[in-house]
């Protein structure tokens, strides 16, 4: 199909992200407005949301404090640069976010998206080791399938094909460990599955052995992966992957973007797992996604080396004009207030295994080749037809849509991430609609 857009054709001119922009301006899906979990469309259907937007408006929509307190805030302070001068809600919100944290994981630095946030922490990685006299540590790890948002750091330590062959070599000096996942032998899992993480991770050996420590700078990894598809890692892998970065002075990166704040019925998958990385990417449910916002947090020794070996002025070269932006911070401290006032990391915890019942009887179903869970978040694996990558699960996608429910679709995978507030009346329509989509497709 030849693309034709003309200066009448009012949705030409919006070139939208992560979309096929054809397809979409033939069929367009628009949300005039959204409340709880339900969006609504500009035709007036009400769309179950079970996405929590993508990963990311894990309150619901509209939340009444959150939208409240970001009122307040546009009409009190609008704006701050955090560069030399602060506001008191920053100061706040960092307190709140590191008293989440396990170990000495205590500072934040504010960024305004998830890709900011992990190029941010990249650099804080490699300038940390330089500082520390290891200048010779520039090496980074990433993941085969990991995401890490679509900065030219986290595209080179990402491992998801189509977002790296487009844009040239990228960072040099990357490697990947393999991708944790063996549908032959795990699938069908509730929760983590129970494999030799040793089958994944001798590779971090090998590259060790290769490149030697005193090259490598940092292993980033999800302790999920959420957009390849929502991946777990085998039992004990983190726990692992933690011994052996210690083991050898190379900092782990805990890339928390949606396992942070509920996802997994915890504060985050640090907490969840127990296992402490040196630092952590942040973003989406930092502040229920009303206003752009990420975040890094970095421990003790990281800080420290930062403030002690620098002698005077500015000790990390870095920072974004809409750091710690006031309306982000207001919708940070709201959110932060909802998610312990509400108890919803318990009320995850509570309901997951609910969602993983639901979520495992659709197998059986047509099409279905696996089914992954943990918390409120679930990945299904739908076989290709005629061997075209991705085409039935987006037909999947498009026909849970058609059936008033919102998915996300990214290769052969469904992903379905409820928002955290939902109850189990509600998470029953999620799991009829999938089975009558998936039914309906061929
Ligand atoms: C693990 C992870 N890291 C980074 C990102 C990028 O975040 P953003 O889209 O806010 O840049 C995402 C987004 O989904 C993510 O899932």
């Amino acid at each position: 199909m030849k693309h034709t857009s003309s200066k009448n054709d009012t949705l030409s001119a919006y070139w939208m992200p992560f979309t096929p922009n054809k397809a979409f301006k033939e069929e367009p899906r628009l949300y005039s407005s959204a409340r709880g979990l339900y969006y609504t469309t500009t035709e007036g259907r009400k769309i179950l949301d079970a996405f929590s937007g993508l990963w990311c408006s894990n309150l619901g929509h509209c939340h009444p404090k959150i939208s409240e307190a970001i009122q307040n805030q546009a009409s009190k302070l609008d704006y701050s640069t955090a560069f030399n001068f602060g506001h008191e809600g920053a100061f706040e919100l960092a307190n709140v976010i590191a008293d989440q944290f396990p170990g000495d994981l205590n500072h934040v630095f504010f960024t305004n998206s998830g890709s900011e946030a992990v190029d941010t922490a990249l650099k804080m990685a490699l300038a940390y080791h330089r500082i520390n006299g290891e200048g010779t540590r520039t090496r980074l790890i990433g993941r085969v399938n990991g995401y890490h948002g679509v900065g030219f750091g986290g595209i080179s330590v990402g491992g998801m094909v189509n977002n790296r062959k487009f844009f040239g070599s990228l960072l040099s000096g990357v490697d990947h460990l393999p991708f944790p996942y063996n549908s032959e032998k795990t699938a069908f899992t509730r929760g983590e599955p129970d494999t030799d993480p040793m089958e994944y991770l001798t590779e971090l050996e090998n590259i060790i052995a290769l490149h030697d420590a005193s090259t490598i700078a940092a292993v980033i990894v999800e302790p999920v992966i959420g957009s390849a598809g929502m991946f777990l890692p085998p039992k004990g892998y983190l726990k692992k992957l933690r011994e052996i970065t210690k083991k050898h002075g190379i900092l782990l990166i805990f890339d928390e973007v949606i396992t942070a704040f509920g996802r997994l019925g915890a504060a985050n998958a640090a907490s969840y797992f127990g296992v402490t990385p040196d630092i952590c990417t942040l973003a989406k449910g930092i502040n229920n996604a009303a206003v752009p916002m990420g975040a890094v947090i970095a421990d003790e020794k990281i800080y420290d080396t930062f403030l002690d070996g620098t002698k005077a002025g500015v000790e990390f070269f870095h920072g974004y004009t809409y750091s710690a932006h006031p309306l982000a911070v207001a919708a940070g401290l709201a959110a932060q207030k909802a998610y312990q006032e509400e108890a919803i990391y318990d009320h995850v915890k509570a309901n997951a295994k609910y969602f993983e019942d639901g979520l495992h009887s659709l197998k059986g179903s047509p099409h279905i080749t696996d089914i992954r869970n943990i918390g409120f978040a679930g990945g299904l694996t739908i076989a290709q037809r005629d061997g075209i990558a991705g085409a039935r699960a987006y037909d999947l996608f498009l026909k849970a849509y058609e059936l008033g429910i919102a998915v996300r679709s990214n290769g052969d995978t469904i992903a379905i991430a409820p928002i955290l507030t939902s109850q189990p009346k509600d998470l029953d329509p999620i799991i009829s609609a999938l089975s009558k989509a998936v039914n309906e497709i061929n």
